[in-house]
């Protein structure tokens, strides 16, 4: 596979859900700010109504109780009440107080509009809980246009046992209480504000650090990518002139094959144009034929220039070529392919050839074009022992090879370059013979 440059194709995808999360997190802590300042607001307002329950729930026990009950009954007299009235002073807030017995009948009272705030309700809750408490209440005016608020606090009147034998109502004007309330209220929304705000910059804070941190990373990783590829181009570019210099001395071991693969090359590239394989196909295809003999480097010289027929064990150590030649193109990894064409190069149509003995179309194409092209050299090629077929003789060979040694296709292909364009296929010492091609 062909080294690629790392693309930080994640970063960006990276840095944005960095900066959602930031903004998601305000909106999250918005909403938590909101949440947690109205449940303290409503806490506020709850414990001062719960203070002011436990101030008169004092008043009365301390004050009105003494006067007011005798052993385990309510005893009202004349100048007990008068005696009340001068007690009870009446602050700004204070609007009067009430004292009802168990049944709702009203017993003292300095209160106005006595009918409208009779809450048999209020008196039989008091009973029951025996405990102070506090309510905000809408009394009606006198002339019924409208109503006024304000805060009902009811206490028991409790004898010496405990029992409760009088309810006690306070009313009260609840501007101050009102004001406090909003006081307390701003403060807790203030204060929350500010407390989210920090909470909030802190966390974007992180976040422009991490996405700082982020993007520096990435630059030092796309450098020591484009490092690590440049080091992989140089180790390419060595390895491509080793082979390069095994293929040169391959041929310079035998002086009458030199020039050999440049000529395969050149009838492959013929032939492959003849078939339109487009033009990442034909580099392939040159390739292959420039180097499909490179595994003959390991072959001994006896083998690979003994003049005559090769005994088995001979002909064995020579079709090691194919693989090794492979094996040594497949380190390059721009080479990866021309590997099969290397490999299957010496394969025959009909199934006889080698390494795996293919036939007819499991043959590669590129392969089988290199087989025909080799073929055709060696046929046309002169040696000190055996002269080369002339080219008519060798392009009878060639087809009378066709479905059985070539692939009729390749065959057809090469014929029909011949015939068209014999400069293309013929040796270079022959440029002056013209083939009978029909
Ligand atoms: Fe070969």
């Amino acid at each position: 596979m062909t080294p690629r440059a790392y693309r930080p194709a994640g970063l960006k995808r990276s840095v944005a859900q960095l900066w959602t999360f930031v903004v998601a997190s305000a909106a999250i802590l918005a909403a938590g700010a909101l949440v947690l300042s109205s449940l303290l607001t409503q806490s506020f307002r709850d414990q001062v109504l719960d203070d002011s329950a436990q101030e008169v729930g004092l008043f009365a026990n301390s004050v009105l109780a003494p006067t007011l009950v005798r052993g385990n009954r309510l005893v009202v007299r004349g100048s007990d009440l008068t005696r009340l009235g001068r007690t009870i002073r009446t602050p700004e807030d204070f609007a009067g107080v009430a004292v009802w017995t168990r049944e709702g009948s009203l017993v003292f009272s300095t209160l106005p509009g006595r009918r409208q705030l009779t809450a048999r309700r209020d008196v039989e809750a008091v009973f029951r809980s025996g405990t102070p408490f506090a309510e905000t209440t809408e009394v009606p005016r006198r002339d019924g246009t409208a109503t006024s608020r304000f805060l009902s606090v009811w206490a028991p009147l409790t004898a010496a046992s405990g029992r409760p034998v009088a309810a006690l109502q306070v009313l009260l004007h609840p501007d101050e209480l009102d004001a406090s309330i909003a006081r307390a209220t701003r403060t807790v929304w203030i204060a929350v504000a500010v407390v989210f705000a920090v909470l909030w910059l802190f966390l974007a804070g992180l976040g422009h650090g991490a996405a700082v941190r982020l993007t520096r990373q990435n630059e030092a990783l796309e450098n020591r990518s484009r490092e690590l590829l440049d080091a992989s181009r140089e180790v390419e570019r060595n390895l491509l002139g080793t082979i390069e210099t095994l293929n040169a001395a391959v041929e310079a071991r035998d002086p009458y094959t030199a020039g050999h693969s440049l000529r395969v090359r050149s009838v492959a590239l013929a032939v492959g144009r003849e078939l339109g394989l487009t033009a990442p196909q034909l580099g392939s295809l040159a390739t292959s034929a420039l180097f499909h003999d490179v595994g003959k480097i390991g072959i001994p010289d006896s083998v690979l220039t003994k003049p005559g027929a090769l005994e088995p064990a001979e002909a064995a150590v020579m079709r090691e070529h194919v693989d090794r030649g492979a094996e040594i193109v497949s380190k390059v990894s721009s080479f990866e392919g021309s590997v099969s064409a290397i490999r299957h190069h010496h394969e025959r149509w009909d199934g006889l050839g080698y390494p795996d003995g293919l036939r007819g179309d499991e043959i590669p194409l590129d392969a089988a074009i290199v087989g025909l092209a080799d073929a055709w050299d060696a046929m046309t090629t002169h040696r000190p022992y055996a002269r080369g077929l002339s080219l008519n003789e060798a392009l009878l060979q060639i087809r009378g090879g066709r479905g059985n040694q070539f692939s009729p296709t390749v065959v057809d292909a090469f014929l029909e370059v011949a015939k068209r364009q014999p400069t293309a296929v013929m040796p270079p010492d022959d440029g002056s013979v013209s083939f009978a091609a029909s």
